[in-house]
């Protein structure tokens, strides 16, 4: 795989937040991500990174669904308003990147909006959601 294929590489070991279900989830979103990382990097038509960027859309409604109905089962978790929040917050910004992708007429994700993909990634698998794995 060369270096323009994918934006993240999945590391069960490195990510873990020791929740199998939620693993596999960020698993899904990570996969869905590097695709239409690959699919805008090859010239792939406007309709079809919308398809793509819908599904990653939905399915991290849905995660962000799971996530929140799992952790305010735990008693001890403090940060369950801040983690709705940032998750609101995502889910906002993922929508005004879309609205401003339907607008684009080169057809094309910015750099910009890959950035947004990867600092999610990063900041929130890697981190915010680690949290809650520590009180499972
Ligand atoms: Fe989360
Ligand atoms: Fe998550």
């Amino acid at each position: 795989m060369s270096a323009t294929d994918s934006i993240f590489e999945w590391d069960l070991a490195r990510f873990t937040t020791k929740v199998g279900t939620m693993d596999r989830e960020h698993e899904g979103l990570i996969k869905i991500m590097n695709q239409l990382y690959k699919e805008n990097n090859s010239g792939t038509d406007k309709a079809q990174l919308l398809k793509t960027a819908t599904l990653l859309a939905t399915k991290t409604t849905e995660h962000f669904a799971h996530e929140e109905r799992y952790f305010s089962t735990l008693s001890k978790y403090e940060g369950a308003g801040s983690h709705k929040l940032i998750h609101q917050k995502l889910l906002s910004q993922f929508g005004e990147h879309l609205e401003k992708f339907k607008k684009d007429p080169s057809g094309k994700f910015n750099e910009e909006f890959f950035r947004f993909l990867k600092v999610w990634l990063q900041a929130h698998i890697c981190g915010i959601d680690r949290k809650y794995g520590e009180l499972s």
